[in-house]
């Protein structure tokens, strides 16, 4: 099952019908695709089926009444609306049918759908009679004008004996439909993994070797790829800023820390992103107690040994993995960044001039060049998060559009 819905957040909505039975399944299957679910019941569809079973299906307290002021305190109704990438509701009943076509907020989901800017697909769900009533097919088409999707209902024996149109659609139909309101993102199906900010290589307990990266770059790279629909994994030094939406993130200290984690995920990713600064040296023999100062004597010796190279490791041992590294230099950019990009095996490196202060290291702001094996593009001085947008895009011409072919 590829990722067609990672970092999607979606609303099921569940009405009283006979075919509840089979949205657990559906939740199952959303999830599968990589999105967050969220259930809201109304009541007829508690008859049919248990919040309990949602909930442990969805990892997700189920909602169901408007007027709970416990569920108002965790999760608002208009946050729970806003919440949302897309509602879907499934069943539909030919009741919930009209409610939501006269455009009634006197339960949960219909106040929902009227709170919501999200896009609506319906899978309705109801005896074949019912579905060919005037009425219904009125209501149907009231939906459909208002931008409503739907899918189904489907031809086959009901539940009730009778044959003709009514089944409701079954799960992985209702979650292919639910992936097309979606228009695809560049990086869609992709896993980057990404290193942000410094090391820290431990001298004893007090002290450390380190440098001044902050996270920043690293970190606006990580919003924009999720952003873009990638799933995103930042594997973080220490650094002090908030993890960015929809982003797992993983928190290291040393380089050897750091290597272990990358190891871990670029087995299974399609991009890795190495913008962390990560301390070339560490102290060969760490103490467990504080160095102490000595009278009379004024220097001391640090011995260090060499840190493994992340980014040449895991380029080399990882093949298929689209690697792209950063240059951090001070002099002869474009020579420097040609001879890392060759020397480390990588498909793109970013080369920044940590000269200087106004961009580089701990900048709200940054200039670049994004060197490939065939070309070399400058992206003029902009804000990190304005620029980790311009480098994702750039990185998303150049891989191959992840095979989702299997989706649903
Ligand atoms: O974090 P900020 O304050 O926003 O600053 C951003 C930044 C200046 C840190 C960032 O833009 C940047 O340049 N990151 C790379 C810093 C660096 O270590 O550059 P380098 O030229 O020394 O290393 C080349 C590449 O090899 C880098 O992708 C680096 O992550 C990687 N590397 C280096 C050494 C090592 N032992 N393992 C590695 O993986």
């Amino acid at each position: 099952m590829k990722q067609t819905l990672q970092n999607k957040r979606l609303l099921l909505g569940i009405t009283g019908g006979i075919a509840a039975y089979k949205s657990p399944e559906i939740v199952r299957r959303l999830r599968d695709a990589g999105a967050e679910v969220r259930v809201v019941m109304t009541r007829g569809a508690m008859e049919f089926i248990t919040p309990l079973t949602l909930q442990a299906v969805s990892s997700n307290r189920v909602h169901s009444d408007l007027l709970d002021a416990d569920a108002e305190a965790a999760m608002g109704h208009i946050e729970l609306a806003r919440w949302a990438d897309a509602i879907v509701v499934a069943p539909v009943t030919a009741d919930a049918l009209a409610r939501f076509a006269q455009g009634r907020a006197d339960d949960l989901l219909s106040t929902l759908l009227r709170a919501s800017d999200a896009p609506v697909l319906l899978a309705p769900a109801m005896n074949q009679a019912m579905w060919r009533d005037a009425a219904t097919q009125e209501n149907s088409q009231i939906l459909s004008q208002r931008g409503y999707r739907s899918i189904g209902p489907a031809d086959g024996v009901q539940a009730c004996g009778d044959v003709g149109a009514g089944r409701m659609s079954e799960p992985l139909a209702i979650v292919a439909a639910v992936s097309d309101l979606f228009e695809k993102q560049t990086l869609t199906g992709h896993h980057v993994v990404i290193t942000a900010g410094p090391t820290r290589e431990r001298i004893d307990p007090v002290r450390y070797l380190s440098n001044f990266s902050t996270g920043k770059m690293g970190f606006a790279l990580a919003e924009a790829a999720a952003e873009a629909g990638a799933k995103v994994t930042l594997i973080a030094g220490p650094v002090n800023l908030s993890t960015p939406d929809r982003v797992e993130r993983i928190d290291v200290i040393s380089a050897d820390q750091m290597l272990a984690v990358v190891q871990q995920f670029a087995a299974t990713a399609s991009i890795f992103i190495a913008a962390a600064a990560v301390a070339d040296f560490r102290p060969s023999a760490p103490t467990d107690q504080k160095i102490k100062k000595t009278s009379g004597i004024e220097t001391m010796q640090l011995d260090l040994v060499k840190n493994p190279d992340i980014l040449k490791s895991v380029a080399e041992s990882e093949q298929s993995l689209f690697c792209v590294g950063f240059a951090a230099e001070t002099e002869n950019l474009l020579a420097h960044a040609r001879a890392k990009l060759a020397r480390k095996g990588l498909n793109m490196i970013v080369v920044n001039d940590v000269s200087r202060s106004d961009i580089g290291f701990a900048a709200d702001d940054n200039e670049v060049v994004v060197i490939t094996p065939k070309d070399a593009i400058k992206l003029e001085k902009a804000n990190k998060r304005h620029l980790a947008r311009r480098l994702i895009q750039l990185i998303a011409e150049q891989v191959s559009p992840a095979d989702n072919s299997d989706s649903g």
